[in-house]
């Protein structure tokens, strides 16, 4: 059975084996790059930095890889299977290769530190290989690719945010846009290869999230997803300029939120991930003030036991974390919920997995993404842990933590029936160009007919909700 990638609902928007290629040819330069992002939003983000320097260095995008120069795949470790997608599309570009000299691979990303040696060297599959935090020496690589060196660069930064560059925003339906606000993490959950592939954390300059994102708003964009790996312990010791901040050193999270809350109300502002130990009722109070911060939180519990939590180096109780639950739905009790589960870590008993599905009950997530544990090398799991609970077994666990998860979302969706939501309008719905689907600012799919009014993407309307399915809410503008 594959890894499971759920969450019908938010499929596009996270983690997963998702990838896409991007769309926006440009036929001005004469060479052209082909981009491939697979895993979470960091990396998809990093993609459009990647475009924003290729292009800067005479390279103009195209969407069709067998007409490309220079094919590159931005790569995810998260887990093994992640890895195993790279790898076979990496042998398909190979094949093409043979038949075309002169087109370089890359492997720009998550992998790259760890498999250099064994792309370039063992398996030829690769030209280049570059790590997230040298992107900026891309150029130079293709370079020396070229002229038939081998190119790597994996050496990772303390500083590196890629501040100064402006993403060019690839696959973009014009009104949402992710803002990288903080590379690495400085964790280390005992699963987790991130810390190993991304490095530490670092927070990026506030004045130039601030800016990017009003460029975004003056460009027509009318929602902004501020990310990070955990993005509550977003710290930048450089005052803002501007806004209700000035003067103020040093920007928390909140202080960031609050600014980026005020360059328009029209601009609405979501950000994912937060660590449970570090999102703060400054923060809470601060979504709860703004009506244009969405009201959603994604909270990543990944075990409902506290011994597990104590091994994944989590840092917190489950009471700790319900606690926090509670302080959300007392701040706001409107907001939406929800979170990463992982199955089957090393010594989960089937009692640990009983209080996985208690917890999840308790907090009564909207949607979650769950997984099921596999060994990352490197990580202190793998060094510490034996990864001994059968395959087996975690994958009934998973199964049923799939099957909770599916019903609590099916009664999340129940209970909006008869509301009116706020939607922001995104495009045209995927079944058909005479409905228009948005996101509720609990981050719900909405569908509803466009009816003859003139909206469009990138409006916001009043949504009565009158149906769902376990995914989407189906509505009517009122
Ligand atoms: N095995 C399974 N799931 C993992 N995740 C991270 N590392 C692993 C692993 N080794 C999940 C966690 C995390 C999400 C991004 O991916 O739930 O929150
Ligand atoms: Fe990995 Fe934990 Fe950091 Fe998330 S917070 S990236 S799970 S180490």
């Amino acid at each position: 059975m594959p890894d499971l990638k759920i969450n019908k609902v938010h499929d596009e928007s996270r983690q997963g084996e998702s990838y896409g290629s991007f769309v926006l040819d440009s036929p001005t330069h004469t060479k052209k790059f082909y981009i491939e992002s697979y895993g979470c939003q960091m990396n998809f983000a990093d993609s459009e930095i990647v475009a924003s320097i290729l292009q800067d260095s005479g390279f103009g995008a195209t969407r069709n890889f067998e007409e490309a120069d220079l094919i590159l795949l931005n790569t995810c470790s998260i887990r093994e299977k992640a890895e195993q997608t790279v790898r076979k599309r990496l042998t398909e570009f190979r094949k093409l290769k043979q038949g075309k000299a002169g087109t370089l691979i890359g492997v720009l990303g998550c992998m790259a530190e760890r498999l250099k040696s064994k792309f370039l060297e063992e398996e030829k599959l690769v030209d280049i290989v570059v790590g997230p935090d040298a992107y900026r020496t891309l150029p130079g690589l293709i370079i020396e690719a070229e002229s038939g060196q081998k190119a790597v660069n994996v050496l990772l930064s303390r500083e590196e945010t890629y501040a100064d560059i402006s993403p060019i925003r690839l696959n973009s339906n014009g009104v949402t846009a992710f803002v990288s606000i903080m590379r690495g993490c400085n964790n280390m959950c005992a699963f987790c290869v991130v810390p190993f592939t991304r490095g530490r954390e670092r927070s990026r300059d506030a004045d130039s999230i601030v800016k990017e994102c009003t460029d975004l708003f003056e460009q027509g964009y009318r929602e902004v997803t501020l990310l990070g790996q955990n993005v509550d312990s977003y710290y930048s010791t450089n005052s803002l300029s501007t806004g209700s901040g000035q003067g103020e050193a040093p920007v928390t999270f909140a202080k960031l939120l609050a600014n980026v809350a005020s360059i328009d109300p029209q601009l609405r502002i979501r950000f994912s991930t937060s660590h449970p130990k570090d999102i703060t009722d400054e923060v809470l109070l601060t979504m709860a003030k703004h009506e244009n911060i969405c009201k959603n939180i994604h909270l990543p519990v990944q075990s409902g036991s506290t011994r597990i939590l104590q091994l994944m180096n989590r840092t917190y109780t489950r009471e700790w974390y319900m606690a926090k639950i509670e302080r959300i739905r007392e701040i706001m009790p409107d907001c939406g919920i929800s979170s990463d589960i992982i199955s089957g870590f090393c010594t989960e008993t089937d009692q640990d997995h009983r209080d996985t599905l208690a917890l999840m009950e308790f907090s009564n997530y909207d949607f979650s993404y769950m997984f099921f544990y596999s060994e990352r090398p490197g990580t202190l799991a793998a060094r510490r842990y034996t990864d001994d609970i059968p395959e087996e077994i975690k994958k009934e666990r998973l199964d049923e933590i799939v099957k909770l998860q599916n019903r609590l979302s099916r009664e999340s969706n129940k209970r909006d029936i008869g509301k009116t939501f706020k939607v922001l309008i995104e495009g045209d719905s995927k079944k058909s160009s005479d409905d228009w689907m948005g996101r509720s600012s609990q981050n719900k799919v909405v569908v509803f007919a466009k009816d003859d009014l003139n909206y469009r993407k990138g409006d916001y309307v009043m949504v009565n909700v009158h149906e769902c399915t376990g995914a989407t809410l189906i509505g009517k503008i009122i």
